[in-house]
């Protein structure tokens, strides 16, 4: 294959080198197959631009046969007939061999994303093996309720009234480049704890970690058809999966223009529909910060950490106007001694971003500042000639209405904007279509308290950032999605429930 050379020069685990040459086929009904047109797709290195290797193009016909394979498994296949117990030790088993494989699957995530191997290693594999093994726990307790009815139009009835809570069906799961392998579990985890069967879209940017998660779940014992795996682009395989009429539901990570295109095309079978989308989230730091250096590195890290290709990234910076230089300057001075380059270089901070589009895309906001009058503090372009690298960017004298301060960017690009009234500052921070996160810096516990109660967004921090758990629900006011990942909350997008009634 073309890709050899490139591979060599990689310097990769003999166990990925060995991988990445076998990553061209599909997982349907338990096989690795070729994808019926026989056509394949480059995923690139994102730090060069030069092709990894080539995976199977899904399209329209593979997305059909993993639908069948999945819809068989669910009907008659052995996932349906075991019990809890042994589903739940099937997703532990899962977790445990991620764990077994951790740096391997680091280095892999570093390679295909652009994220540093640091990044991969300690955050993005942790939390997604964790997904595993905290909804394994999650099988055996999946329970109704019963329900004391009255039956006013049955006097003298006698019932006795329960609800059964059941698996959803076939799901479909299109997931984005950003935290492939975290968000592949966030998806699989919940739909495998409640008896579901899937067919998972890796997005096309980084198909490799989901390909070697199958392998992963073969091996835990994932009976064949429960979980398939159709690489290939959105426009194709995504949308005939969101539009199939045999999925009973389908969950999707990724932009919110393309959250809205999965509602239409989920309206053909009204299949139930869960949506994590994009964010612009505010934070805010007051000048009673219990730490203002603290203060300053954790705004820095909630707009640059993953090179700010995170949905819940800290781009709107609000910072009480008697400290908002000092403030801006501590972020600025960090974000220059980022020390931007491949990823698995070990003195790496930054790596690129994931693709030549979302370059684009990032300094096409990076123009529109310009033109829109912005002061560009530090960084405001594309950093290098080769590869997709940005510099981490600070911008002040923005206005709420420029797109910059209204868009998701998706980049290490933060809008700094100063307040002098709390009232004020609600009200700027809600200014925004989305609500997936929002985070405040103060000292002062009753207002840290007021202000959380008056965002609106599914996550709040408290002198904190970025802080995640299994147990925690995820997810977005407003246009950044509709239901909750994570938690006992994301089972309820998983299951159907009920009603059983027995005259007595
Ligand atoms: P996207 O929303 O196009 O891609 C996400 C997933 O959806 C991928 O698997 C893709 O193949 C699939 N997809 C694309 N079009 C589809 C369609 N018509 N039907 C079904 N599936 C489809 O995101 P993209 O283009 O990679 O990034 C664009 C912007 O989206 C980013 O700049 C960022 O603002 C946002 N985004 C947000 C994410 C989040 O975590 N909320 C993650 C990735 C992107
Ligand atoms: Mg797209």
């Amino acid at each position: 294959m073309t890709a050899a050379p490139v591979l060599e020069k990689l310097n990769l685990s003999a166990a990925n080198t060995a991988f990445i040459k076998r990553a061209s086929k599909l997982l349907i009904n338990g096989e690795w197959v070729h994808s019926a047109s026989g056509k394949t797709f480059p995923t690139y290195n994102p730090a060069t631009g030069e092709v990894i290797t080539r995976c199977a193009e899904g399209d329209k016909e593979d997305i059909k046969r993993a639908v069948a394979a999945a819809r068989e498994a669910f009907e008659k296949g052995p996932w349906k007939t075991m019990t809890a117990a042994e589903r739940g030790r099937i997703i532990w088993k899962i977790g445990d061999l991620m764990l077994e494989h951790i740096d391997d699957l680091a280095e892999l995530e570093a390679l295909d994303n652009g994220k540093t191997r640091s990044v991969a290693r300690h955050v993005d594999l942790p939390l997604a093996l964790d997904a595993f093994h905290y909804m394994a726990g999650w099988a055996t307790k999946i329970c109704g309720q019963t329900f004391p009815i009255s039956v006013p139009y049955v006097p003298g009835g006698n019932f006795h009234a329960f609800s059964l809570r059941e698996p959803v069906g076939v799901v479909g799961q299109i997931i984005p480049w950003n935290f492939p392998l975290l968000m592949a579990a966030w998806k699989l985890g919940p739909a495998l704890a409640a008896g579901c069967t899937v067919v998972l879209k890796p997005a096309e940017q980084t198909p490799l970690t989901a390909l070697r998660l199958g392998e992963l779940m073969i091996e835990a014992g994932v009976p064949p058809g429960v979980v398939n795996i159709v690489t290939g682009y959105g426009e194709t395989a995504g949308a005939s999966l969101a539009a199939h009429d045999d999925v009973d539901k389908v969950a999707f990570t990724g932009s919110t223009e393309v959250g809205k295109l999965i509602v239409q095309a989920a309206a053909g079978n009204l299949k139930k529909v869960s949506l994590e989308l994009g964010g612009k989230s505010p934070n805010v730091i007051f000048k009673d910060a219990p730490d203002l250096a603290g203060a300053i590195t954790g705004a820095a890290n909630a707009v640059f950490f993953n090179h700010g290709q995170c949905c819940v990234a800290g781009t709107r910076l609000y910072a009480e106007k008697s400290v908002f230089d000092q403030v801006v300057d501590g972020i600025s001075e960090q974000a220059q001694k980022i020390k931007l380059g491949f990823g698995l270089d070990p003195d790496t901070d930054m790596g690129p971003l994931v693709s030549e589009e979302q370059l684009a895309r990032v300094t096409g906001y990076l123009d529109a500042g310009r033109r829109d009058g912005v002061e560009f503090v530090t960084g405001g372009k594309r950093f290098g000639d080769r590869g997709y690298f940005v510099e981490p960017t600070v911008m002040t004298k923005t206005k709420n209405t420029m797109s910059v301060v209204q868009e998701e960017i998706f980049g290490p690009v933060l809008v700094a904007q100063p307040f002098s009234d709390e009232e004020e500052l609600i009200n700027m921070a809600n200014d925004t279509t989305y609500g997936l996160a929002a985070a405040v810096w103060t000292k002062d516990i009753s207002r840290a308290h007021r202000i959380a109660k008056a965002y609106r967004a599914g996550t709040v921090w408290v002198n904190c950032y970025n802080i995640f758990d299994s147990a925690l629900p995820f997810g977005g006011y407003k246009q950044s999605g509709w239901g909750r990942e994570m938690s006992g909350e994301a089972l309820e997008l998983y299951t159907e429930s009920k009603a059983v009634i027995v005259a007595l």
